[in-house]
């Protein structure tokens, strides 16, 4: 997020996996709409690295197709102009003379173009391929960078990090034999998305909402991620995964630590992050055996998704008809700090629920002393912070009815992104891939923090993975989730929000 508009120094990106469906319907739209913006400088050039046996003018065409399917309607000489500034190198990410090829393409590119030796190399691929492609890029010294700044060199790395504690912290090592903490750029995209951005703008950049953000005003806070969709056509990665470690290790819990986390002193990665640490390190552990109490699985069955029959979880292709891979997964956190010992952080995800909406829900404490009677149906304000869609925030309060009673009905203050603001909003791979170039790391995770996220969740992990957890409850699609989720809140006397 930045207040005036930098643009990066002369530079090359280079893109591992550029055959690939995030290359064309993420990565290439983003840089795209930079360059639109004249967000990228004047000297830049984009190469795709990928085994298949495609030349310059192959994928600048395959390009073409994509920016079109996924961006729309283009001005012919712009793309044309962009397009030019594309290039490939076809080569096995684990043969040395791949990387041969790139360092003289790069060169070439320096010379020819003037982008200074500063290269930014984005790993597209999972992390099996990455860890390879790391090593090959430290033999072939394609991780140096000049102590001048000029010349620098940065990695960005996709998630999933890790699949538990031990491959991520050998992930970090693998990462730091080749380049520095300071050179690796982990992304994730929840931290580039407008709305989330936004929360510590409206928490900091304002005085009349910190002052409620502790134990003393709110009850509770709530995050959801739910998605309408199913497993898609990743089934061969999401059965290995599920919705704890593909959505809670990473997007939701780096919600939570910029909810909770203290205000930084200022807004600079190294500040931003020290503080969403301490977060991680505040909230309590859930032990194995506390596991049913904290934590709660799901898996969807048949049911409906947009009026249409939908298949299970279980019926859906690639999926092995006995896995108890969950689809669904909520947990209650305690923070133990002076700020929020005693307000529970409920965080939930699910494939084919309801419908689409990731949303945090802060609700505040009831008034000490009730003073306008049928107190006990007097439903508490609530700020909602809808991340998408229809982004934006709404505080509901309670308001008179007007009339001779002192009668109570619910009202809201509404403030919509659409209309406040209007225009596109920024795809969160823009602004990411703009703060890399720029070198700026505040949004992205670090190694201490992916480390200490993964060490909260191994208990719940491991707790799952025994067939002596039980049956993974199931839940129709279309629905919101397990009942089992329900009893996490009903045990605190609470409820979940509507989705
Ligand atoms: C990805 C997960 O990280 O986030 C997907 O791997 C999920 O399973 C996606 O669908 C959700 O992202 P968004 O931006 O649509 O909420």
């Amino acid at each position: 997020m930045k207040q005036n508009q930098r643009v990066p120094d002369p530079c090359v990106l280079v893109i591992f996996g550029a055959s690939g469906d995030l290359t064309r319907r993420k990565l290439v739209p983003a840089i795209w709409h930079l360059q639109e913006q004249g967000r990228l400088p004047e000297a830049f050039a984009l190469v795709g690295v990928a085994r298949r046996e495609w030349d310059d003018n192959y994928f600048r065409q395959q390009m073409r197709e994509g920016l079109a399917e996924f961006v729309g309607e283009l001005d012919e000489s712009v793309l044309d102009a962009f397009l030019a500034k594309l290039h490939y190198v076809s080569g096995d990410p684990a043969d040395p003379t791949t990387y041969v090829a790139l360092k003289n393409q790069l060169e070439t590119l320096d010379r020819e173009h003037g982008t200074g030796g500063n290269r930014c190399f984005y790993c597209s691929v999972p992390p099996q391929i990455y860890l390879g492609i790391v090593e090959q890029m430290g033999k072939a010294g394609l991780n140096h960078q000049h102590q001048d700044g000029q010349g620098w060199c940065r990695v960005i790395v996709e998630k999933p990090f890790g699949h538990d504690f031990d491959s991520a912290h050998n992930l970090n090592e693998v990462l730091h034999n080749v380049f520095a903490e300071e050179q690796i750029y982990r992304i994730d995209h929840y931290l580039g998305k407008e709305t989330v951005q936004n929360i510590l703008v409206f928490r900091l950049g304002n005085s009349i909402f910190e002052p409620l953000w502790n134990r003393r005003y709110v009850d509770h806070v709530q995050i959801t991620a739910a998605e309408g969709v199913g497993v898609e056509h990743r089934a061969g990665y999401y059965d290995q995964s599920g919705a704890l470690r593909d959505m809670i290790q990473n997007h939701l819990l780096q919600v939570l630590c910029v909810i909770a986390m203290e205000p930084p002193s200022s807004f600079d990665a190294e500040s931003v992050r020290l503080e969403k640490l301490k977060v991680l390190k505040a909230i309590r552990p859930i032990l194995i055996g506390q596991v049913v109490r904290y934590a709660v699985r799901g898996q969807y069955g048949p049911g409906t998704a947009n009026g249409e029959a939908v298949a299970g979880y279980l019926q859906e292709n690639e999926v092995p008809a006995d896995s108890r891979t969950e689809t669904y997964a909520a947990l209650e956190f305690t923070v133990d700090n002076w700020r929020w010992q005693g307000v529970p952080f409920y965080v939930r995800t699910g494939k084919r629920m309801e419908k689409r909406t990731s949303t945090i829900t802060i609700q505040f404490s009831q008034p000490p002393h009730l003073i306008f009677g049928q107190t006990d149906q007097m439903p508490p304000s609530t700020l909602t912070i809808r991340i998408q869609p229809e982004e934006g925030i709404s505080l509901s309060f309670n308001g008179k009815v007007p009339g001779p009673d002192v009668r109570l009905d619910t009202v809201n203050m509404d403030f919509s992104y659409a209309e406040s603001f209007g225009g596109r909003t920024p795809e969160a791979y823009e602004t990411l891939i703009l703060d890399c170039l720029l070198g700026d790391a505040t949004l992205y995770s670090d190694s201490d923090w992916i480390e200490k996220s993964w060490q909260l969740l191994m208990p719940v992990l491991e707790a799952w993975k025994t067939t002596s957890s039980g049956a993974v409850p199931s839940y129709p699609a279309g629905s919101c989730g397990p009942n089992e989720a329900d009893a996490l809140l009903s045990e605190d006397w609470r409820t979940w929000a509507a989705l």
